[in-house]
């Protein structure tokens, strides 16, 4: 089953502490998003790949996807304030298709096989979203105090991928937009629709990189998969 990816890129990376898109940070030898990039460039069923990006690092994407021959960079989209906003740009900008992915271009271990699962699902419920269990015991507090210990056994972490049909995800983005709802993910806007969203079981290597000590992760898993 064929796909179009969305990747919003168009972050400043604060969080990252590098005083620029923490994207373009290189893991050894190239930029953090280049390496999102590959992974859907090398995998057939994805037919297009759309970028929201700052307009004033469109250019730099641009030679990067070129010097590494990202042949299935369809468009750009310009990113907005809120990472929604980027998505909703692209997904405006998108040819209609059968399903859409999105991913964050901070994520570049994400792996085919789940990819492939969540197209899969998206394609036969309409919504579909990447999520591992969650490790560590999780308390609610108020002030410092814990009011509650949740059952973890019913708590997932949220990743991207997030798959789903365009008609779909169209719908979502756009009465959000209407009702001035910001979530913080795509799944978010599909759930205030009443639409049912189901996890695909992800890996833990799938991280985000957003902190500092991510990049140490993301190197070793690099090394590890080159071993
Ligand atoms: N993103 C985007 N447009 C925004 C904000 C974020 O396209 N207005 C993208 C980022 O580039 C990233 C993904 O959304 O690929 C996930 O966002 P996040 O990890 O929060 O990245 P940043 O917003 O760049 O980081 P921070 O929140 O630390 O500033
Ligand atoms: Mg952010």
């Amino acid at each position: 089953m064929n796909y179009t990816v969305v990747l919003p890129a168009a972050g400043s990376g604060k969080r990252m502490k590098a005083n620029k898109n923490k994207l373009l940070l290189e893991l050894f030898d190239k930029p953090i998003f280049l390496y999102t990039l590959e992974v859907f460039q090398q995998d057939p069923a994805c037919e297009a790949i759309w970028l929201a990006v700052k307009e004033e690092e469109r250019q730099i994407i641009d030679q990067y996807v070129t010097k590494y021959k990202i042949t299935k960079v369809h468009g750009y989209a310009d990113g907005g304030m809120e990472r929604q906003d980027s998505v909703r740009a692209c997904l405006e900008a998108i040819p209609p298709c059968g399903v859409v992915l999105v991913h964050d271009a901070a994520r570049p271990f994400i792996s085919q096989d789940v990819i492939t699962r969540l197209v899969e699902t998206a394609k036969a419920c309409g919504a579909a979203i990447a999520a591992v269990p969650v490790k560590d015991t999780i308390k609610k507090a108020d002030n410092g105090i814990i009011t509650e210990t949740v059952d973890r056994n019913a708590l997932w972490m949220v990743q991207t991928p997030q798959a789903f049909t365009y008609d779909l995800i169209l719908k979502a983005a756009k009465a959000a937009v209407e009702d001035g709802f910001l979530g913080t993910d795509e799944a978010m806007l599909v759930e205030r629709l009443n639409h049912p969203v189901q996890i695909v079981e992800s890996t833990y290597e799938n991280v985000k990189m957003t902190t500092p000590e991510d990049l140490i992760y993301g190197k070793a898993i690099l090394e590890s998969q080159i071993q």
